[in-house]
Order: structure tokens, then C-alpha cells, then sequence
């Protein structure tokens, strides 16, 4: 049976990771005897420039056909005075709300090879190993329409949730956190947010029926201090979709770089979005050389959370880790004695690693 996967490359280095992506796929495909169609449609700026919609409606329809999506990154500078109804970012957020993707899982786990490519000191990050759940269609991103009141002198967002939404992201935390090390880490601002004291409480009531995982609340400007100064003390970190939109990129620089960071988007029984935590990276854009691996290891998400071919999953996983130990290196990985590689190089690299 053929795994039917729509391709969305978005804007940016989004269209030089995703093909790079593919390239992997196809050789898991050829290794493991794994069918894989693959089918590409328009989102975000390149959308809005052929459809006049961030997100048009085939690209939507497609989506939901299929069993998985590969996303790249949307946005770019061409874009960014466009009303906010044309903006790439409302294709992102478009989708993720039409597919119910509520669950966004970001696992931050440092390469040793990597460990000198952090600014940060290598015995603080060395063992690091989290995982980052966070909420990823309600919240400021999805309150009630924004607002400019009293002549553009005032503005409001909106941070709006359902105890339901809170509910299910928990429960996947509680979850996710019983398949891994068993600790539970909700952050939130709870001695200034309603929502947080919601939130908290409910991770309270829940935590009663996963009593094999404890659980602590940390606020969230502690948490960040803690993600630098601490990380090793992180397992399950959940919290709601700003604090985990932040949180998940200060966490990248435990890996060496934001191009490293895979993520999955989960719907409650449906498909998932997997896409790289970074964005389209205009500055390098149509070079060449941006860090394909994000992108490789959201592909890897893919085979293990849609597919449930986790020795396909893990030979991708070990193909770059292979890579990075032999030294090789994109350029946004400081490694002065390794060897600086492009793009395509680098995911020929990975390809050869997972023939061999
Ligand atoms: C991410 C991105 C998006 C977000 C942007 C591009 C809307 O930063 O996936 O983390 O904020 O969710
Ligand atoms: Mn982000």
C-alpha cells in the first residue's frame, strides 16, 4: 500500500529542505520496501503570489486526502507589509487549525558531535534530552479577530481556551512523558494569567490518572532561565502555544542550531504536519546552504508517528548522527576541524549513509 504524502514547501529555504527530505524518503523507500506517492501544493508567500490566498482551498482538500504532510516554511520579507489576511503566516496557522493540529511535538536532543557548536557551555547542555509539547491552535494565536481600537493608539489580542483544548494537550503530555523518562514539567504564568490557573488545574486533576509520571509547574520566566541554565532536569515540557513557540526556539540552541529542531503536528485521530522549527531563513534563501537535518528528522517523525515504522525512523536518525560524527557540517554548525557541506551535499551524505 502507498503512503500518500502532499508535499508543502512553502517559502524561503523551505522548497531546498523539503526536496532534500524527499530525496531521504525515497532512499528509505528503496531500502526498507516502503511505497511513498508524493504530491506538492502552494502555501504561505509563494500561495499568495499564484493564488492571491495564503492557504487556497486544493491545498487544504489535499491535505486532508492524504496520510501526511511535509511542510518547509512560509514568510519572507516580500511579503511582510501585506494586510494580515495575505500574510504567509495565516496559510501556518490556517492549516494547522484546519487539520486540528493541536499537539505539536518538538524533541531537542543534542548530537554529541554538536555539543561545541552551542554557545553554551558544553558540561551544562551535554545529556540534554527534552521534549516540548506544546498547544498549537488556540491561545493569542487564535483569540478573536485583533484589534486596533481608539484611532491605532490601542491594540487587543486575545488568549482564549476551552478546558477541552487544555485538557487533550495535557493528556498528550501525560502521555508522551509515560514513553519517555516520566517527568512532567507544565509551565505557565499562573500568579498572573486566568488561563494559566486553569491550565495548572488541570494538569493537577489529570496528573491523577498517569501516576507513574510525576509532575512539577515551573512559570514560565523560570522555565527559561532554567532551559540554559539546567536543561538536563527537562523531560515532557507542556504549555500553551506562545510560551512553547518561544520556549522551543531558545531550547534549539541546546542543539547547536535551529536548524537541527524537527516537529510534529498531531491531530487527535487524524494526520500529522511535520515540518522544522525554523523558519524560511530569506537571508540564505536560494543558496544552497541551508541545514536540510531539521527537515530530514521531521520526515523521520513522520515514519514513526503517521506510519509506525519506527526501524525506518531510526535508521534516518542514525544516518545523521552518522554524518555529523564523520565530521561533516552545514554552515550554520560552527565545527572548525570538520567539513563544511551544502546542502545537497549533505543530504547526499545522509542518502548514502541509510544505502549503506
Ligand atoms: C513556528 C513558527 C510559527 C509559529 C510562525 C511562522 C507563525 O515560528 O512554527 O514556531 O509562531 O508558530
Ligand atoms: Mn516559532
Amino acid at each position: 500500500m502507498s503512503n500518500k504524502i502532499v508535499l508543502l514547501p512553502g517559502d524561503g529555504i523551505g522548497a531546498e529542505v523539503i526536496y532534500a527530505a524527499k530525496d531521504v524518503l525515497e532512499a528509505i523507500s528503496k531500502k526498507f520496501d516502503l511505497e511513498f506517492e508524493f504530491s506538492s501544493y502552494d502555501i504561505g508567500g509563494i500561495a499568495i503570489d499564484k493564488h492571491n490566498s495564503p492557504l487556497p482551498v486544493e491545498t487544504i482538500d489535499a491535505c486532508k486526502k492524504s496520510d501526511a504532510v511535509l511542510l518547509g516554511a512560509v514568510g519572507g520579507p516580500k511579503w511582510d507589509n501585506n494586510p494580515s489576511d495575505l500574510r504567509p503566516e495565516r496559510g501556518l496557522l490556517g492549516i494547522r487549525k484546519a487539520l486540528d493540529l493541536y499537539a505539536n511535538l518538538r524533541p531537542v536532543k543534542g548530537f554529541k558531535k554538536l555539543l561545541a557548536a552551542s554557545p553554551l557551555k558544553e558540561d551544562i547542555i551535554n545529556g540534554s534530552d527534552l521534549l516540548i509539547v506544546r498547544e498549537l491552535t488556540g491561545g493569542l494565536y487564535f483569540g478573536q479577530p485583533s484589534e486596533r481600537r481608539d484611532n491605532g493608539n490601542a491594540v487587543v489580542d486575545t488568549l482564549a481556551y476551552t478546558k477541552k483544548e487544555m485538557e487533550r494537550i495535557v493528556d498528550k503530555a501525560f502521555q508522551s512523558a509515560q514513553l519517555r523518562h516520566k517527568h512532567l514539567t507544565s509551565v505557565d504564568k499562573a500568579n498572573v494569567l486566568e488561563s494559566s490557573k486553569l491550565w495548572r488545574e488541570i494538569v493537577e486533576e489529570k496528573k491523577n490518572e498517569y501516576p507513574d509520571v510525576t509532575v512539577e509547574h515551573v512559570l514560565v520566566d523560570a522555565a527559561a532561565m532554567k532551559l540554559i541554565t539546567n536543561p538536563t532536569q527537562f523531560d515532557v515540557i507542556v504549555t500553551e502555544n506562545m510560551f512553547g513557540d518561544i520556549l522551543s526556539d531558545e531550547a534549539s540552541v541546546l542543539t547547536g542550531s535551529l536548524g537541527m529542531l524537527p516537529s510534529a503536528s498531531l491531530a487527535e485521530n487524524g494526520i500529522g504536519l511535520y515540518e522544522p522549527a525554523h523558519g524560511s531563513a530569506p537571508d540564505i534563501a536560494g543558496k544552497g546552504i541551508a541545514n536540510p537535518i531539521a527537515m530530514i528528522l521531521s520526515a523521520a517523525m513522520m515514519l514513526r508517528y503517521s506510519f509506525d515504522k519506527n526501524e525506518e525512523a531510526s535508521a534516518i536518525d542514525k544516518a545523521v548522527e552518522d554524518v555529523l560524527n564523520q565530521g561533516y557540517h552545514t554552515a550554520d554548525l560552527q565545527n572548525e576541524n570538520g567539513t563544511l557541506v551544502n546542502t545537497k551535499e549533505m543530504t547526499e551524505l545522509i542518502v548514502k549513509a541509510i544505502e549503506s
